[in-house]
């Protein structure tokens, strides 16, 4: 099968859906593997690389015209006319595609008969679990998190006894402990802060525990978690308990960091402006969850602003900071997800299988109607 690997082009994107890696093993299957000229760059792979596993550098629109196209985002509009119209018609899209908030691309994929395989759609079952990107770019997302605010923070992390003194060491909160939470909670510990995290789940007590954090508890009346171990929506009245509790911990907190998210929902709003406002001058907060609405009340979507003299980021797309690795972890879930379709006669799409049934959200331009889970039509298209 030709299989092409064009170089993304929206502006804030440095990831690239290949490595020489996965090229090599998908080159060893016996594909003809078309790697747009430049492709990696923006991630450090040079072409050189590439061809040395076996790609077949390429200009132009060759890599969209494969049978199969690998993507980190889905097709985007540029001054040359839409990605879309590059894509040959009946031939098979794998990208990021989050297509509740573009119902023109849906058409237009279904107008080319196009099979859309989108990885957001990746159910999180374990037999799933190398397959499933959002995980691993939650995982960048939430180291990244950290060493933004970091930055911005006029202080050192860990403590230090200095012949001028003792420095004591930053206070971190984290909301949520899902996967980019408990990154959070890891680095934020490495890097030699003292962290407190809230989840509404109390099973994670022990992950925040195991990655050195302090779980803070309180009484929230009914179970926060469904019988499949995923959280439930907090009740409005269980939404002010935990206000109040994060309040109280982040006025006398130097970093918090926010990611508090049920799939499929606007994220639930967790700190007031107030709050913020109530906080150290110099102290930073970071709000992941700005894509699905935000944790933070004054959090603006791919900005970072000052309130008070606490700085409020709400970058977008974090994983694309960390473009080598981001490539190398999202290029492997794309080749384990492919090496799931393979069969004795190549790629296919056994749609009665649960993984291929919940990534199939468009076969030979029909839209699976069942597939397109909550989850799928998220508006938000960077948060991989
Ligand atoms: P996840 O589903 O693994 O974790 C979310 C956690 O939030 C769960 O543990 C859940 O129990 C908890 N939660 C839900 N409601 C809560 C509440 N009211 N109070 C406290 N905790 C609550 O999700 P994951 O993969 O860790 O992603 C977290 C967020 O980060 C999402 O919003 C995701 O879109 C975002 N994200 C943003 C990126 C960026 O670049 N800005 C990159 C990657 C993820």
């Amino acid at each position: 099968m030709r299989i092409g690997v064009p170089r993304e082009t929206r502006s804030d994107e440095r990831r690239v859906a290949a490595t020489p890696e996965t090229v090599k093993k998908l080159a060893d299957k016996g594909h003809e593997v078309l790697v747009e000229r430049g492709a990696g760059l923006a991630s450090s792979i040079p072409d050189a690389d590439f061809a040395a596993a076996g790609a077949h550098l390429v200009d132009g629109d060759n890599a969209w015209a494969a049978e199969l196209v690998l993507k980190v985002q889905r097709p985007q509009p540029r001054a040359d006319g839409h990605e879309v119209e590059r894509l040959a018609d009946g031939s098979t899209l794998l990208s990021f595609v989050y297509p509740g908030d573009d119902e023109e691309l849906l058409a237009s994929l279904a107008r080319k008969r196009i099979t859309v395989l989108a990885m957001e759609a990746v159910p999180r079952i374990s037999r799933a679990q190398n397959m499933d990107a959002l995980s691993s770019m939650a995982n960048i997302a939430g180291y990244r998190a950290v060493l933004e605010a970091a930055q911005l923070f006029p202080r050192y992390l860990p403590m230090l006894m200095t012949a001028a003194g003792r420095i004591p060491p930053a206070q971190v909160l984290v909301v949520g402990a899902g996967v980019a939470g408990l990154s959070a909670i890891a680095t934020a510990k490495r890097l030699g802060a003292v962290v407190k995290a809230f989840d509404t789940r109390p099973a994670v007590k022990d992950q925040v525990k195991s990655v050195g954090g302090e779980f803070l508890e309180i009484e929230l009346d009914a179970s926060a978690e469904d019988k499949g171990g995923y959280a439930r929506a907090a009740t409005a009245e269980q939404t002010e308990k935990i206000k109040a509790l994060l309040h109280n911990t982040a006025v006398s907190s130097d970093i918090v960091i926010t990611t508090a998210l049920i799939g499929g929902r606007t994220a639930p709003r967790l700190i007031e402006t107030d709050t913020v406002r109530a906080m150290k001058p110099g102290s930073v907060v970071v709000d992941l969850a700005v894509e699905g609405g935000g944790n933070v009340a004054c959090s603006e979507r791919g900005a970072a602003i000052q309130v008070n003299g606490v700085w409020v980021l709400g970058y977008t797309n974090l994983a694309a900071r960390m473009p080598f690795d981001a490539s190398r972890l999202y290029a492997r879930n794309v080749l384990n997800l492919l090496t799931h379709f393979h069969g004795k006669q190549g790629y296919v799409l056994d749609l009665a299988d649960e993984i291929t049934s919940g990534v199939a959200i468009m076969h030979a331009g029909e839209a699976r109607v069942e597939a397109m889970r909550p989850q799928a039509s998220l508006p938000s298209p960077g948060a991989n």
